[in-house]
């Protein structure tokens, strides 16, 4: 693996600003609809919120800080806030660039209370779209798979993979009806690498021509080439999924993997025998930072060698982690499902060259879940100190835990604008 490059000046990109309302007007495509979607709250729901962001201060410097509070972990506003601030604005990642390998493909997700679908239509465009049927709202499809169009399970709706409505079932008398304003409600969508990215900002609803270019740039900042240069690319081949249910913030989550690898020879004791965590650095980019850590512990005395020489650990702000050592790749995606409750989505990708050796991969997968099952008893119990009466803010370790001072800032600044 490739040294990583050296770059420590940051900059903070800004967020695009809010707005409500789709409105589109193209003739005959799905982008002739007029919704008026609310997925986010009126600001007057956020003031109580708002007091608890500033109870967090990004200007003191890490040496000094104070950690945010444990409202930020635990109060319903705030998360309400997160939501609407963080993961309503901005490119997140929700999939992965071989789950639309072929024209039909599809997959579905959920993030706050967006749901969307992402599919590939007959011209093997990538398109992507709010989930919703436009006759009273059900879920149109479920999980992921191969259609070629989508039919509403409800009353039958059936639109094509380009969003428009292609049948309205038993309209017969409707009147005031024009089945071009009721095609699916569209998302940007763009790729970069091995990623699927979705904007969810209603802002830009309307701009579904993504530069992909300049995607790259808001999502990674500068540190695009360096990913790239570490084997961050889609040359990986997809192995499998694993996905975890934790009792905590999504942020607790985040949190443990900000530390620098303090808890490392504490908690992972078998990981710890494995990596040199003297070599263990960190470096911070603009919405990115990126813990590096070089292997070189005990070996089990066979060819087994999970975590290769050096191992990259990226966080992109605000829920996505690559993990890349040895000939894999994994990918941890942190979804909020509520103040105290988070999914996270593991995805592992390997070097072509070892996509037969199961005994290898089969070894890998249960050595990583394991680190993980020490993470998720680490996280929830967290959470509850965090609920505890004797808790409201701890402080950083600075040796160690800038990165996730940056996190911390990071947010204060997304929650504040
Ligand atoms: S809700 Fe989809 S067809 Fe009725
Ligand atoms: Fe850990």
């Amino acid at each position: 693996m490739a040294t990583l490059t050296k770059h420590i000046q940051i900059h903070f990109f800004q967020p695009p600003s809010i707005s409500f309302n789709f409105h589109f007007c193209n003739h005959r495509s799905p982008s002739r609809i007029s919704a008026s979607l609310s997925f986010r709250s009126p600001d007057s729901r956020f003031i109580e919120a708002r007091k608890l962001v500033d109870d967090f201060d990004p200007e003191i410097p890490l040496e000094k800080a104070l950690t945010p509070p444990s409202s930020w972990y635990i109060d319903p506003s705030f998360f309400a806030l997160e939501l609407d601030r963080v993961f309503y604005r901005g490119w997140q990642a929700v999939g992965y660039v071989e789950q639309l390998k072929d024209a039909h493909d599809f997959f579905t997700g959920r993030l706050g209370n967006v749901e969307y679908v992402v599919c590939k239509d007959n011209n093997r465009k990538v398109r992507a779209f709010h989930n919703v049927c436009r006759h009273h709202a059900s879920l149109l499809a479920t999980g992921c798979g191969k259609k070629s169009c989508f039919v509403c399970p409800y009353h039958g709706w059936t639109y094509g993979l380009d969003g428009i409505l292609l049948k309205a079932t038993r309209i017969n008398g409707i009147q005031n009806f024009n089945e071009n304003d009721f095609g699916l409600v569209p998302l940007p969508v763009a790729m970069w690498g091995p990623f699927v990215l979705l904007n969810l900002d209603g802002k830009l609803s309307s701009k579904l021509d993504v530069d992909e270019d300049k995607v790259a740039r808001e999502w990674l900042g500068t540190c695009a080439d360096v990913l790239r240069l570490n084997g961050v690319d889609a040359s990986l081949s997809y192995v499998c999924r694993r996905e975890y249910t934790i009792d905590c913030n999504w942020k607790v989550f985040c949190d443990n993997y900000l530390d620098g690898g303090y808890h490392v020879p504490y908690a992972h004791k078998g990981l710890a025998s494995n990596l040199n965590l003297e070599s263990y650095s960190t470096e911070l980019f603009e919405t990115v930072s990126i813990q590096s850590c070089k292997g070189g512990g005990e070996s089990k005395g066979d060819d087994y060698d999970r975590l290769g020489p050096e191992a990259l650990y990226a966080f992109i702000y605000p829920n996505f982690m690559i993990n890349r050592y040895g000939p894999w790749m994994d990918t941890n995606l942190v979804l909020p499902l509520g103040p105290r409750k988070c999914l996270v989505v593991f995805d592992y990708f390997l070097e072509a060259s070892f996509k037969n050796d199961d005994s290898f991969i089969q070894q890998s997968l249960e050595d990583s879940e394991s680190v993980q099952n020490e993470d998720i008893i680490l996280c929830e119990g967290v959470q509850k100190g965090l609920e505890s009466p004797a808790y409201k803010f701890g402080r950083y370790a600075p040796s160690v835990e800038n990165a996730m001072h940056h996190f911390h800032r990071l947010l204060h600044r997304n929650l504040t604008k």
